[in-house]
C-alpha cells in the first residue's frame, strides 16, 4: 500500500476515572466519521483510541473505591469500550497504557532521552494539579492556588525527580509552528500556543516519587514516570514503535490527534518537544476542539450535569446522536448539548427533510409502478439542476469533511436533501401518476422523475455514511438495493448508478418524529419513579420505613373483659378483648409481668390487623402492644379516658 494513502488519526486515550459522557464521545464520533469517510477515499487507515490508566488520579479513585487499581481500570474500561460499540465507533486499536508492550517502549523512550542527555536528575518544588496531572509555577496558580486550566486547588509538591529539557527544543517548535501553520489548528488556538511556548519553557519534571501508579523509570525503581509522558507515547507505542518497525513507519507520522482545547498545550508543545528529541517526524495535525457544555456549564459529575450517552442511545438511537453531535457544534468551538436542540434535529432534518423524501419517492414508485425502479427518459432542466446540486454536493462534502467541518458537510448534504423534496414540488408527480395511463409521455416523465428521486436518495444515503452507521443501508434497502449503498466508495457518487427494474422496499419511517411533550413528561415520570425506588431501597438499608407502610398498621384501643392463664405456660395469658362492637380472642406473653386478674377492664392497645393465628393450640386474633426492656414489661395504654375501638395514629 502507498504510503501516500495511509490516513492515521487519533482521539485522547481518555482517564478511566469515571465513565464516560457526551462530551467525549464527541471527539470519538468525529475521529470516526473522518476514517469512516478516508477509507470510502480508498485510504488505509488507522483510528486510536484507549484508555490512559496510571497517575496519582487512578491510584486516589481506586483507593477511594476500596479496589486495587488494576482491578478498578479494568472494570471501567470495560464501559468504555461498551460506550464505543453502542455509538458505532471502529477504532482499529483500543491502547491501554498498562499494556505490557506499551509499558516497555514508554521505559526504552525514557532511557533514550536520558541517554541523550536531555533528562537530568533534580529536584522538584511546586505545584500540581491531580485531576489534570499538571505541573504548575507559583506564578501560574496565583494567590488563589488554583490550577489555571481546570479552576481547581492545586497540590504542593516537593520531591526527587527527573528533569526533561523543554527549553532547548522552543526555538525548534516556533520554527516549525512557523513553517507548517496546519500542525496547530484552529488557528486562534495556534496564537495561544505561540505565546505560551514564547513565554518560555521551564524544564518539565518527568518522574514522581510519592505514588506507585506509573510505569518505572527505567534506570531508577523510585521513580515512576510522569503520567502524560507515559500518556502521549500511546501514539507511537501502539502502533508498534521500537516493536514492529515495518508498521511504525507505514502509519507515523499521524494525520490527526483530535484533542479537546483543554489539553492542546501536552500535544502541541511538550509531544512535538519528546518527538524532537527521538529524532521522529512530528504529527501533520494537532486539532483542538471546542468542548459541549450543559445548559448549566462543562459537563461535570460532581456537579451532576453530565449527559449519559447510552440513555441518549436508548432514547434516540444511535444516527440522530451522531447526526447532531457533528451537526449542532461547530468542530473547534464551544457548543451547547441541549435535549430539546436534538430532538428539534431529529423532527425537521431528519423526520421531515429526509425521513419524508425518502417515505414519498418509494410510495410513489410502489403506487405507480408496482415497486420496481423505472428507467429514466428524456432530461429537463429541472433534473439536471437536480442532478448537478447532487454532484457538486459530493464535492463540497468531500471537502469540508477534509477539513474536519463537519457541520458545513452536513448543511451541504441537507441543501441537496431539501432541492431534493423541492424538486418533487416542482415536477407534480401526483399529477403525472394521476393521467399516466392514458398518455405515454406522461408516463415517460413519471419514470424520470421518479428515477431521479431515487437516484438522489442513493447519493445521499452513499454521503451519508461516513456520519452514521445504520440509515444508509436501510435507504439502500428502500431503494431497491442494499449493497449498491453499503459497497459504495466516494468515487461511487456520480449520476445513474441505481439499476432500474430491482423493486423499492417500503418500510417503517427510518426516523420516528419524536413528541417533545410526550417525551420530557415521560422522562420526569421514570425520573420520579427511580427517586422512589431509590428512597425506598434506601429506606429498607437504613431500617426505615415510609409513611406510607406504617398506614397499612390498624392499630386501636381495645378493653380487656376476661383474662385468663394459658395451662403449661408460664407467659401466656388468653384475653378477651372489646373493639368497640367487636369481640376478639387474642393471646399475650405478659404472664411474667401481669396477674390475669389485674388485667380486666384496663384499655390496651392492639394490632387490630395482624393475622390470625394458633399459639400454644389457643386461636389469637390480633396482638397487643407492650413496651419492655431486658427487667421489665409494661402495657400501652391510653393516658386518658378514652372508647374502645379507637384507632391509634
Ligand atoms: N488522559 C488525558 C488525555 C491523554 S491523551 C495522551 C485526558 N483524559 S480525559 O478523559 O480527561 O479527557 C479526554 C478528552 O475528552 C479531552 O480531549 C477532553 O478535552 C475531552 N472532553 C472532556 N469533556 C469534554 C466535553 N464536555 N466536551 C468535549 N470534549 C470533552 O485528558
Amino acid at each position: 500500500m502507498n504510503k501516500e494513502k495511509t490516513f492515521y488519526v487519533t482521539t485522547p486515550i481518555y482517564y478511566p476515572s469515571d465513565r464516560l459522557h457526551i462530551g467525549h464521545a464527541y471527539t470519538t464520533v468525529a475521529a470516526d466519521s473522518i476514517t469512516r469517510f478516508k477509507k470510502m477515499k480508498g485510504f488505509d487507515t488507522m483510528f486510536l483510541t484507549g484508555s490512559d490508566e496510571h497517575g496519582q488520579k487512578i491510584e486516589r479513585k481506586a483507593k477511594q473505591a476500596g479496589q486495587e487499581p488494576e482491578e478498578y481500570v479494568d472494570q471501567i474500561v470495560k464501559t468504555f469500550k461498551e460506550l464505543w460499540q453502542a455509538l458505532g465507533i471502529e477504532y482499529d486499536y483500543f491502547i491501554r497504557t498498562t499494556e505490557d508492550r506499551h509499558q516497555k517502549v514508554v521505559q526504552k523512550i525514557f532511557k533514550k532521552l536520558y541517554d541523550n542527555g536531555d533528562i537530568y536528575k533534580g529536584h522538584y518544588e511546586g505545584w500540581y494539579c491531580t485531576p489534570d496531572e499538571a505541573f504548575w509555577t507559583d506564578r501560574q496558580v496565583g494567590k488563589e492556588k488554583l490550577c489555571p486550566d481546570c479552576g481547581r486547588p492545586v497540590e504542593w509538591v516537593e520531591e526527587e525527580s527527573y528533569f526533561f529539557k523543554m527549553g532547548k527544543y522552543a526555538q525548534r517548535l516556533l520554527d516549525h509552528i512557523d513553517q507548517h501553520p496546519e500542525f496547530i489548528q484552529p488557528e486562534s488556538r495556534r496564537n495561544e500556543m505561540i505565546n505560551f511556548i514564547k513565554q518560555g519553557l521551564d524544564d518539565l519534571s518527568v518522574s514522581r516519587t510519592t505514588f506507585d501508579w506509573g510505569v518505572p523509570v527505567p534506570i531508577d525503581n523510585d521513580h515512576v514516570i510522569y503520567v502524560w509522558i507515559d500518556a502521549l507515547s500511546n501514539y507511537i507505542t501502539a502502533i508498534g514503535y521500537l516493536t514492529d518497525q515495518d508498521n511504525f513507519k507505514h502509519y507515523w507520522p499521524a494525520d490527526i490527534h483530535l484533542v479537546g482545547k483543554d489539553i492542546l498545550r501536552f500535544h502541541s508543545i511538550i509531544w512535538p518537544i519528546i518527538l524532537m528529541a527521538l529524532d521522529l517526524p512530528l504529527p501533520k495535525q494537532v486539532f483542538g476542539h471546542g468542548w459541549l457544555l450543559s445548559e448549566t456549564g462543562k459537563m461535570s459529575k460532581s456537579r451532576g450535569n453530565v449527559v449519559d450517552p447510552i440513555q441518549l442511545i436508548e432514547d434516540f438511537g444511535i444516527d440522530p446522536i451522531r447526526y447532531y453531535l457533528l451537526r449542532e457544534v461547530l468542530f473547534g468551538t464551544d457548543g451547547t448539548y441541549s435535549t430539546e436542540a436534538l430532538i428539534q434535529r431529529i423532527n425537521s432534518d431528519l423526520a421531515n427533510d429526509l425521513g419524508n423524501l425518502l417515505n414519498r419517492t418509494v410510495s410513489m414508485v410502489e403506487q405507480y409502478f408496482a415497486k420496481v425502479v423505472p428507467e429514466p427518459d428524456q432530461l429537463k432542466e429541472v433534473d439536471q439542476d437536480l442532478i448537478n446540486t447532487g454532484l457538486k454536493t459530493a464535492k463540497e462534502v468531500e471537502s469540508y469533511l477534509s477539513n474536519l467541518k463537519f457541520t458545513h458537510a452536513l448543511e451541504s448534504l441537507w441543501n441537496f436533501v431539501r432541492r431534493s423534496n423541492k424538486y418533487i414540488d416542482q415536477t407534480e408527480p401526483w399529477i403525472l401518476g394521476r393521467d399516466k395511463d392514458n398518455n405515454k409521455d406522461k408516463e415517460k416523465r413519471l419514470k424520470t422523475v421518479l428515477y431521479n428521486l431515487l437516484e438522489a436518495l442513493r447519493m445521499i444515503a452513499v454521503m451519508l455514511k461516513p456520519f452514521m452507521v445504520k440509515a444508509p443501508s436501510e435507504i439502500g434497502k428502500q431503494i431497491g438495493d442494499q449493497s449498491i449503498v453499503e459497497n459504495a466508495d466516494w468515487e461511487d457518487l456520480s449520476w445513474g448508478k441505481l439499476s432500474s427494474k430491482i423493486k423499492v422496499q417500503k418500510s417503517e419511517p427510518i426516523f420516528p418524529r419524536i413528541d417533545i411533550r410526550e417525551y420530557f413528561n415521560k422522562k420526569q415520570k421514570k425520573e420520579q419513579e427511580k427517586t422512589m425506588t431509590n428512597e425506598n431501597n434506601n429506606n429498607s438499608k437504613d431500617n426505615l420505613i415510609d409513611f406510607e407502610t406504617f398506614q397499612k398498621l390498624d392499630l386501636r384501643v381495645a378493653e380487656i373483659i376476661e383474662a385468663e392463664r394459658i395451662e403449661d405456660s408460664n407467659k401466656l395469658i388468653k384475653l378477651q378483648v372489646k373493639v368497640a362492637d367487636d369481640n376478639r380472642q387474642l393471646v399475650a406473653g405478659i404472664a411474667k409481668d401481669y396477674q390475669a386478674e389485674e388485667l380486666v377492664g384496663k384499655k390496651i392497645v392492639i394490632v387490630y390487623n395482624l393475622k390470625p393465628a394458633e399459639i400454644f393450640g389457643v386461636k389469637s386474633n390480633g396482638m397487643i402492644l407492650a413496651a419492655s426492656n431486658d427487667e421489665t414489661l409494661t402495657l400501652i395504654t391510653p393516658e386518658n379516658p378514652i372508647s374502645s375501638g379507637s384507632k391509634v395514629k
